[in-house]
């Protein structure tokens, strides 16, 4: 339809070629109503008559509710297709004039920013659900004792509670960089034109306001041109991912028969087609995997744009695709972990034996030697040795009576004392005694969980606000329409 100056039309192989539809049905809803605000704006602005505005609002409307006929050539892309759409429906004389005063590059423009603004407000949902789903697991095991690891060698005697937080406030972090670009986001590119804006009436605050926006993507070279944007939303998603994707490499370790921590449900498990006793955690490897998509993704979002020259250029289209599946996979990223986390099963015994049977508390009970005077450089070694010693001896360390102590030659401490320090050394003290804010402590668990409740519910508010401006903008819209068709 766009082709007067080019004359011919493309061949099949190459009109593939160029052509965005197949990537284009995520943004059609946006393209419509897009058209809608613009239509409304240039009657209002008597680029329009009444009547003209009524013909292409109906006709919009129609495409709106899925009556949608075929066109009578293959378009290039959506743009292309409404607006040949209208046109047949209302003829050149009206429906020739909506485009006046915009581009398909503002238009893309627009239709991206709506999905993603779309998009943030279910991913941050989804968000503050697997968030509150996290705390509702630490709640009931704040008392469970868990093995802490380093290097995947087990480190410190912790709470099960203190590691479901840690996941909790990495993904409190990824919300609040949602929410932060959400404003970013929201910031209306329509009316910028090609590049330069137009020389006609226009006025963008009254399209901004109709479909929901805060404030212009102002420069309108900058708003055809960048997709800043959009880097931004799927690098959020991308560490986002990187968090999901951490825990369900911890949750597939758990879940071995080795460690046995934790068993998936059956319904977040898959069999193998030939061993009959498998269990596997493929929802968990597929995570790990779809992170790694992800990431892919902004790579090839960062590259494409990195080399290209100011204004619109046609590389950027190839950029859509990845948007959709991002948004796709965090989103249901978030919904398959959260209910995995409803339904997974804690094995509390086997994690307190595991922590019981090792040496965890030894830094605990430096600490404890350090409370009499010892240098903690000199308590490090004594219980160094204990460890070494009660290791080769196949003993755990309360299990080491005097005489062992004794063989030892501490200087710094008798060994009478020593011994009565490592009996009151235990699993339970150490966690009662820790008090260092943000620790495994019984009582910074109280207080850490307390906390994020408490942010949970300021959370919600925020996301709420942020949905149901946009709702009511599109409301309105839809409402004024309707009103104006009558
Ligand atoms: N199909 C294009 C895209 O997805 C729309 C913008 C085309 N603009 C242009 N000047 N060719 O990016």
């Amino acid at each position: 339809m766009y082709r007067s100056r080019l004359g011919k039309n493309l061949d099949e192989i190459t009109l593939n070629y160029v052509s965005s539809m197949s990537d284009d049905s995520d943004i059609a809803f946006y393209d419509i109503i897009g058209s809608q605000a613009h239509t409304i704006m240039l009657y209002e602005k008597k680029l329009l008559t009444k009547t003209e505005l009524k013909k292409i609002l109906s006709a919009l409307e129609d495409l709106k509710n899925g009556k949608i006929s075929q066109p009578d050539f293959e378009p290039e892309d959506i743009h292309e297709l409404i607006e040949s759409l209208v046109i047949k429906k209302t003829g050149i004389d009206s429906g020739g004039k909506m485009h006046t005063a915009r581009s398909r590059n503002d238009q893309v423009a627009l239709d991206i920013r709506m999905k993603i603004r779309d998009d943030i407000n279910i991913l941050t949902q989804c968000l503050i659900e697997t968030i509150s789903e996290l705390l509702h697991l630490a709640k009931q095991h704040h008392k469970t004792v868990v093995p802490l690891y380093t290097h995947l060698q087990q480190a410190q005697v912790g709470v099960f509670s203190h590691y479901l937080l840690s996941y909790a406030d990495s993904l409190f972090r990824d919300l609040d960089r949602f929410i932060s670009l959400y404003s970013r986001v929201n910031q209306s590119p329509l009316g910028a034109g090609p590049i330069g804006g137009t020389s006609l009436p226009i006025d963008r605050n009254s399209t901004a306001k109709m479909l929901g926006f805060t404030s212009l993507i102002e420069n309108s070279i900058d708003a055809t041109s960048t997709r800043d944007f959009v880097a931004e939303f799927v690098s959020d998603a991308a560490i986002m991912m990187t968090n999901l994707s951490k825990l369900s490499e911890d949750f597939i370790i758990w879940s071995s028969s080795e460690f046995s921590f934790i068993e998936l449900s059956d319904n977040f498990s898959s069999p193998s087609s030939v061993m009959p006793q498998k269990k596997n955690p493929d929802i968990l490897e597929l995570t790990r995997g779809k992170t790694s998509q992800v990431i892919g993704y902004l790579t090839a979002i960062l590259s494409t744009t990195k080399g290209l020259s100011s204004g619109y250029s046609r590389d950027l289209q190839q950029i859509k695709s990845a948007i959709w599946s991002t948004s796709k996979i965090t989103i249901t990223a978030l919904i398959v972990i959260k209910s995995m986390l409803s339904e997974v099963t804690i094995n509390e015994e086997k994690m307190k034996n595991v922590t019981e049977n090792g040496f965890l508390i030894a830094l605990d009970l430096a600490e404890n030697l350090v409370l009499e005077k010892i240098p903690f450089r000199a308590a490090h070694g004594i219980v160094g040795n204990l460890v070494q010693y009660a290791h080769n001896s196949k003993k755990l360390l309360p299990e080491l009576d005097i005489s062992d102590i004794d063989t030892l030659s501490i200087k710094e401490i008798k060994s009478k004392k020593l011994f009565e320090i490592i009996q009151k050394t235990t699993i339970s003290s150490s966690l009662k005694n820790r008090k260092s804010k943000g620790s495994s402590g019984i009582s910074e668990q109280t207080r850490m969980l307390s906390n994020r409740i408490k942010s949970v519910l300021s959370y919600r508010k925020i996301i709420k606000k942020q949905n149901s401006e946009v709702k009511k903008s599109l409301d309105l819209l839809s409402k004024k329409v309707k009103t104006m068709i009558k």
